[in-house]
């Protein structure tokens, strides 16, 4: 059975919130949905204890995080665009997972990326192609899928019939994934 962990960066119960959700809600196989609104997770302190212990010296909310990273089979990744960028809870998330860096722990774990911003598509895409290649990449993930939406106000996708219908194509790519 796959295991997926699907991991919302952002800071309201909004689009990206909705999409995953709805990822959720229709999963069979063993999922767990991440808010990190909702978690304490500190910025990184560039104090590189994770170079030499590989383990990270701060203790907070991330720490139970390393070992749901470990275990996922499939990691999803949900952010708003903020600034042709993801927003600073969702990159605090991903300057923590440092520790597994030159490791071959997260090695081979399927990634699906998921960016709403209000504005054009083409810019989102610049957050999949900055922003968030390099996670998967750095951590030599393999990335299987990648979905921009436009959205500004938080029900814009729960009210767009065609959203829905990418965030049904998602949720059958997600169930062939073995
Ligand atoms: C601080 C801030 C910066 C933003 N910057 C951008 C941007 O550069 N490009 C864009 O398309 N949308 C931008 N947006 C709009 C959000 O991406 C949009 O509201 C999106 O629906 C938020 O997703 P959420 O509902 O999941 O939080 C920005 C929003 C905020 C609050």
């Amino acid at each position: 059975m796959v295991k997926i962990l699907i991991i919302s960066g952002s800071p309201r119960k909004g689009n990206t919130e909705f999409v995953l959700n709805k990822i959720y809600e229709s999963l069979k196989d063993k999922r767990e949905l991440i808010l990190l609104r909702n978690k304490n997770i500190k910025h990184c302190a560039g104090c590189l204890h994770c170079d030499e212990h590989k383990k990270c010296a701060i203790q907070d909310d991330m720490q139970e995080l390393y070992g749901k990273i470990q275990k996922a089979d499939l990691i999803i990744l949900g952010t708003p665009n903020y600034f042709d960028n993801v927003p600073g809870l969702m990159k605090d998330f991903i300057d923590r997972t440092n520790p597994f860096y030159e490791t071959d722990k997260l090695k081979g774990k399927k990634v699906i990326t998921i960016v709403v911003g209000g504005g054009k598509i083409k810019n989102s895409k610049r957050v999949v192609e900055q922003a968030l290649k390099y996670f998967h990449e750095g951590h030599q993930m393999k990335l299987v899928g990648s979905y921009c939406f436009q959205a500004l106000h938080s029900k814009d996708i729960e009210n767009n019939p065609k959203a829905i219908d990418v965030i049904e194509k998602i949720i059958n790519k997600v169930n062939a994934i073995k």
